[in-house]
């Protein structure tokens, strides 16, 4: 079976390089090497030639701050070339898999929100992450998109490193307090959307929309603490007192994105229908912290 994974070198994308190699022939490509979202000609021809049972997208715009400033450029990435691709897996008879985020809902309230729950995206990547989700149902092909939220990876930069090195620089740190979600590893989508494509492949009434992240929830500022203390226990140089990692609203942190307070998204579903369990987000950071620190 040959898998067309597009996005190869974003978090995730990495991640897919390694789990999906047991699944079939991987074909990986990134903006450079024939696979840029913003020439769909080129890429559609691409896709053409190769004639995949398999297209996994892990190409997204997710600078959501930036995406406000460039939200045509945000549109083509995340909503008009998935779409395109999308028609053309369905021509293909192909299956489709996308990731899609925890910002296409407004964040309010404090439930977990189900798959079913309303749309109402607060930013242009919201947005345009709603269309591309949109977009791949109507097209008819057989597809997985996969909700995810807060994703790390060891590789790369990522929040749990930047509190690292502001610990160890600063005395006092302020973090937000009132965003609630669940950081959720590459590996972990990467390990589950291997699981799940292999059984949606051979049972098409799994096709469809899932909510994807890890166990349990926490905000910003209990995960910067965990992570501090995690280095700490282990003899890593930090500055900042406990004490002094502070507490702080959305609201004294402006950004040109709007942010969802609320990120809970129930994994029930997933974890009925494909027989998986989700792990606590605090196994697979201490995984992460173990393999950088
Ligand atoms: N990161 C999160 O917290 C988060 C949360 C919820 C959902 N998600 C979703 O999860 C999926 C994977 O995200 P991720 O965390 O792995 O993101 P990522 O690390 O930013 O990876 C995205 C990849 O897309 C590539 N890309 C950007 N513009 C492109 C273009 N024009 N053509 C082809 N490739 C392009 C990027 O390349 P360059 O870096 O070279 O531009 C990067 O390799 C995305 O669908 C995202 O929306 C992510």
């Amino acid at each position: 079976m040959k898998i067309l994974l597009l996005g190869k070198n974003g978090q995730v994308g990495w991640e897919l390089q390694r789990s999906l190699a047991v699944v079939g022939e991987v074909v990986a490509l990134d903006h450079d090497d024939g696979g840029d979202f913003t020439r769909p000609d080129a890429l559609l021809a691409r896709v053409q030639a190769l004639a995949p049972q398999v297209i996994v997208n892990a190409a997204a715009h997710t600078a959501v701050d930036k995406a406000e400033s460039e939200p045509a450029l945000a549109r083509q990435i995340n909503a008009a070339t998935p779409a395109l691709l999308a028609i053309e897996a369905k021509r293909l008879g192909a299956f489709f898999v996308h990731y899609s985020t925890d910002y296409v809902f407004d964040g309010s309230g404090s439930q977990p929100r189900n798959e079913e729950a309303a749309i109402a995206p607060l930013s242009v990547y919201g947005s345009t992450k709603a269309e591309g989700e949109d977009a791949i149902r109507a097209s008819g092909c057989q597809h997985l998109i996969l909700r995810t939220s807060w994703v790390y990876a060891a590789r790369g930069g990522n929040f749990a490193k930047t509190m690292l090195r502001l610990a160890a620089e600063r005395e006092q740190l302020k973090v937000i307090a009132d965003q609630i979600g669940a950081p959720t590893g590459a590996e972990l989508l990467a390990d589950l959307t291997a699981h799940m494509l292999r059984a949606a492949r051979v049972n098409p009434s799994l096709v469809g929309t899932y909510h994807a992240v890890a166990g349990g929830e926490t905000s910003w500022h209990d995960y910067a603490r965990f992570v501090i203390e995690f280095a700490r226990q282990r003899g890593r140089p930090i500055q900042v007192a406990p004490d002094q990692i502070l507490a702080i609203p959305t609201s004294d942190y402006p950004t040109p994105a709007k942010r969802p307070l609320n990120s809970r998204l129930s994994t029930a579903k997933l974890q009925q229908r494909f027989g998986l369990t989700l792990p606590s987000w605090q196994q697979g950071v201490e995984r992460m912290l173990n393999e950088i620190l």
